[in-house]
């Protein structure tokens, strides 16, 4: 049985990796989450009876309360999900970026690394401190692609949080000799993400009969990953990966805000009652642009591929159909947020 503590597991790419890491039956995961906002009991509410997995309720910020759930569990890895991670919030509210995904992942790697030097030595060997990370700490790639190793150039304050965080991630990999793996991702979508970003927002809007925002020229452009497709490349890094790498995590599906539109739109026409596809696509509305919006992402995924065994599975046009479905089909997982918490609003404009 090998102990896996997941941060953040109550969020949209966690809960995808907690039912990865669940697949196989040898591994028992402890999940630590503080529940903010986007963090949901929903997300992980069929797994309590599984015997294989745990939840706590915790800030990654509290050093002292995850001191003791790691003397406690003693895991065989860590893996740091956990993070604030709306650009828009981020223009909006920086402070909470630079605490949770800065400061927050200090405070586990800290941690971690004085339970690693506990262990013995084949354990140590063993142990994985994996950073779930972001492509957006690339900045914006004019042309071609970048590849692991490429320079940081973060343009949000999210961006540049977790660019921050990696570099401190690598620092402990060079400084202290701790195993660590960080993985870059590319925009993500797929079932239980939460409306604030752009998939989920417009097949909600398109729902609810709103139009569906664009920022700036929606010429900007997006390498699009299924969630379980970045799921599964998070878990063969934390297998196969080597300590002190960084993994980028791109699908190559590179399309534009526009072309992402008119694909959920096709997507959703056959559900949309009392409007045809030429009355979804002049719901458009080109909207001010974001403050500091990245054009263009593109990763080049091959050491992925080839070093971690990764290959893609999930195509964008069936993802999309299957993710609109899933919105379609789970009304009692959104409703509460739409009506509560967040009525799928523009953030971030700066506008107060
Ligand atoms: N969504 C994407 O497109 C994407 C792409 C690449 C990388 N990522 C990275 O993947 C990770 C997960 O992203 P997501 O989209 O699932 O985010 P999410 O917002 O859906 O989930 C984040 C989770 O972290 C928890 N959390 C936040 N602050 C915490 C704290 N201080 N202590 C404990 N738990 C805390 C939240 O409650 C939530 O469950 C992030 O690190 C993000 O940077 C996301």
């Amino acid at each position: 049985m090998r102990k896996y503590l997941v941060t953040g597991g109550a969020g949209f790419i966690g809960s995808s990796l907690i039912r990865e890491l669940l697949n196989d039956k040898s591994n028992n995961i402890v999940m630590l989450d503080a529940i903010t906002y986007s963090g949901r009991r929903e997300n992980f509410s069929d797994l309590t009876d599984n015997s294989s997995f745990t939840f706590i309720e915790g800030n990654i910020c509290d050093d002292q309360f995850c001191n003791q759930l790691i003397l406690d569990t003693k895991p065989d890895g860590i893996i740091n999900i956990a993070a604030e991670t709306h650009v828009d919030r981020s223009i909006d509210s920086p402070d909470v970026f630079i605490q949770t995904n800065i400061l927050g992942t200090q405070n586990l790697l800290k941690i971690a690394l004085e339970h690693w030097q506990t262990l013995t030595s084949s354990r140590q060997e063993k142990f994985r401190f994996v950073q779930v990370s972001t492509d957006e700490v690339y900045g914006s790639i004019d042309t071609g692609e970048v590849v692991e190793g490429s320079s940081f150039r973060p343009n949000s304050p999210y961006a540049a949080s977790k660019a921050s965080a990696d570099l401190i991630v690598r620092s402990y990999n060079r400084t202290y000799g701790l195993p660590t793996i960080v993985t870059q991702g590319s925009n993500t979508y797929g079932p239980r993400q939460f409306p604030e970003k752009l998939v989920p927002l417009i097949i909600l809007r398109a729902l609810s009969g709103l139009s569906l925002p664009i920022y700036g020229d929606g010429k900007n452009v997006r390498e699009w990953l299924h969630v379980d497709d970045h799921a599964r490349g998070i878990y063969l890094a934390l297998l196969n990966g080597i300590p002190g790498h960084h993994y980028n995590l791109g699908s190559s599906n590179r399309i534009t805000n526009t072309e992402m539109v008119l694909l959920l739109i096709e997507a959703l026409k056959p559900f949309i009652e009392g409007k045809n596809k030429d009355q979804l696509i002049n719901s458009i509305e080109y909207v001010p642009d974001r403050p500091g919006h990245d054009l263009r992402y593109s990763m080049n995924s091959k050491k992925s591929r080839q070093e971690l065994g990764w290959r893609v599975s999930r195509g964008l046009n069936d993802g999309l159909l299957t993710t609109v479905k899933w919105y379609l089909q789970n009304r009692d997982w959104w409703k509460p947020i739409t009506n509560k918490k967040y009525s799928l609003t523009r953030l971030g404009s700066m506008k107060g």
